[in-house]
């Protein structure tokens, strides 16, 4: 039975270990061009992506970790003093996915290990980075955000999961390098896609929403 939209927005979240599990970049291409009819202001379209699978990935992560230059993070990935709600929520996430693993608060070095499977698009087989042109503002960003939302609910249609990565713009120099990619633009995010290790504990993270009336009010 197909599945309803209401249904396949409560089933995506995001998947941070997969399956040894290929995914054809035929069906990738297809989840693409249908992302393309996401709305952007002017449509302007401003996603620029590329996709490493198979060889590539193994090419890229094997740069990747032989990788020596310097790093020039492109933007920040949270401010740099994180206003309530969003700190409390942002800290309970973490909280909620290390207390899944047992990784204690003092293990330092278990936390960044799972940080750093990042690095490794958490062993998915495919794996996605969006670029942006450095001449695009904040409306063009959010464009991103509908294009990357639109292919992550098409991935659960066919079966698919993801998990956007901020993590590689930390990477970007990295990442520019390997694409061969000029000035002009920046590295957004990295996706991993393929297919759920549902073995591994860190899949079974629910994250929580803040309640509506916190942050919607209407009017009469
Ligand atoms: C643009 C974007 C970047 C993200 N970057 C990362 C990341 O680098 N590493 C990671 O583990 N999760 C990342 N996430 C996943 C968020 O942590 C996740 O969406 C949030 O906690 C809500 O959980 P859910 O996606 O399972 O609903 C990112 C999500 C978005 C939308």
């Amino acid at each position: 039975m197909h599945k309803t939209l209401t249904e396949i927005i409560k089933n995506r979240k995001s998947i941070r270990s997969f399956a040894d599990k290929p995914v054809s970049n035929d069906i990738i291409k297809e989840m693409l061009q249908k992302s393309s009819r996401a709305p952007s202001g002017g449509n302007l379209q401003p996603w620029k992506i590329y996709i490493v699978n198979e060889k590539s990935m193994k090419d890229f992560l094997q740069f990747q970790k032989n990788w020596k230059g310097k790093e020039e993070p492109p933007y920040p990935i949270y401010p740099e003093k994180l206003k309530e709600p969003y700190r409390t929520s942002r800290n309970q996430m973490g909280e909620q996915m290390y207390s899944l693993l047992d990784i204690k608060r003092e293990d330092k070095i278990g936390r960044l290990n799972q940080m750093l499977k990042n690095f490794d698009f958490f062993g998915a087989p495919v794996g996605m980075f969006c670029f942006i042109d450095k001449q695009m503002g904040l409306p063009q960003w959010s464009d991103l955000g509908m294009f990357l939302q639109t292919f992550m609910l098409l991935a659960v249609d066919n079966n698919l999961d993801t998990c956007a990565q901020e993590s590689w713009s930390l990477k970007q120099n990295c990442v520019k390098t390997y694409l061969d990619i000029s000035d002009d633009s920046i590295l957004f995010c990295g996706m991993a896609i393929g297919h759920a290790n549902m073995d591994d504990k860190v899949n079974e993270l629910n994250t929580p929403r803040r309640p509506i009336d916190e942050w919607a009010t209407f009017i009469e």
